[in-house]
């Protein structure tokens, strides 16, 4: 794929922060867009935007994490523009934060039905029509969590590593089948988006909330990170780009890859693990 105009591209978590970024850069580039979000509030202002910004642009309120309304989503796409080319699963919420033996069972499977069930379902979903065409790509959004164990935030970190695992064996399975379609495995770092608050407006001792004072704090300080993190809109550009370069590994910036290295470091040397910060210097 050389360029993405007149490409149909689906965009899930569209409504905010990186998937909002990648709406506007795709309509900017002349994509068609299929949009979709849980937010359907927020999406109609999505949509409002890309349309201003010249795409043809269909929105859908979906939820990842059912299957039924992936399958819808497809569908709509099919409908208003025949063929998929790109499909990004970005979808993801934050999820509780506090000490893996504190957290409820609800709090583990709602984080994992939606950041790794929705990337599982999104797979599912699109991947066999892009094989079937072949002029594809897949951009799924993990993060620098599905690459270190970070304490206090098991479900998340569990989920991410789940998605990078995910697009690792795509892309091979690809690459048996000598398909053209490409992979793009995008693990943002912090990056200046809606996500640690949107855990925090959840509702304390409701399922995905925040728990106890530790989770609370542990919550403030990744809002701090997040509040300083990149642009969304450098984000966007760098997907754009991957896709075009047919890059699999998209990380956002470096502040995260010596602890990511020092972790394969001890795992070769069987050493004890030990959680490093990362050089936000
Ligand atoms: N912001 C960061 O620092 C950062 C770092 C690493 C990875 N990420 C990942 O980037 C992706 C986008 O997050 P963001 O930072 O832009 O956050 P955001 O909260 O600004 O946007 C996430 C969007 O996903 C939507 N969403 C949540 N649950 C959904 C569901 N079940 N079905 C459909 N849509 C749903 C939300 O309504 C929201 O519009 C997520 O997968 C997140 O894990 C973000």
């Amino acid at each position: 794929m050389d360029t993405l105009r007149d490409k149909t591209v689906v965009v899930t978590g569209a409504a905010s922060g990186i998937g909002l970024a990648m709406v506007r850069r795709f309509a900017v580039a002349g994509s068609k867009l299929v949009i979709s979000d849980i937010d359907g509030a927020k999406l109609k202002q999505a949509l409002g935007e890309a349309t201003e910004l010249g795409a043809s642009a269909v929105a859908m309120t979906a939820d990842v994490a059912v299957e039924s309304q992936n399958q819808a989503l497809f569908e709509t796409a099919i409908e208003n523009f025949g063929q998929i080319n790109v499909v990004c699963l970005n979808a993801g919420v934050q999820g509780p934060m506090g000490q893996s033996w504190s957290l409820s069972k609800d709090d583990y499977e709602w984080t994992l039905g939606i950041v790794l069930g929705g990337v599982i379902n999104g797979v599912r979903t699109f991947v066999p029509h892009l094989v079937d065409h072949g002029d594809g790509h897949v951009v799924v959004t993990a993060s620098v969590s599905g690459h270190v164990a970070s304490p206090f935030n098991a479900p998340y970190a569990i989920a991410k590593h789940g998605v990078v695992t995910l697009a690792e064996s795509l892309f091979h399975e690809l690459q048996m089948e000598q398909s053209t379609v490409g992979v793009t495995c995008l693990c943002p770092g912090s990056v200046k988006t809606n996500i640690a608050n949107a855990a925090a407006a959840l509702a304390p001792g409701s399922t995905g909330s925040t728990k106890g004072k530790l989770g609370s704090q542990i919550l403030e300080i990744s809002q701090r990170a997040v509040e300083d993190g990149l642009d969304p809109e450098t984000v966007s550009g760098q997907v754009h780009d991957a896709i075009l370069g047919r890059r699999f590994w998209l990380f956002t910036d470096n502040s995260w890859d010596d602890p990511i290295a020092a972790r394969a470091g001890e795992i070769a040397e069987r050493l004890q693990p030990r959680f490093r910060a990362p050089n936000f210097g």
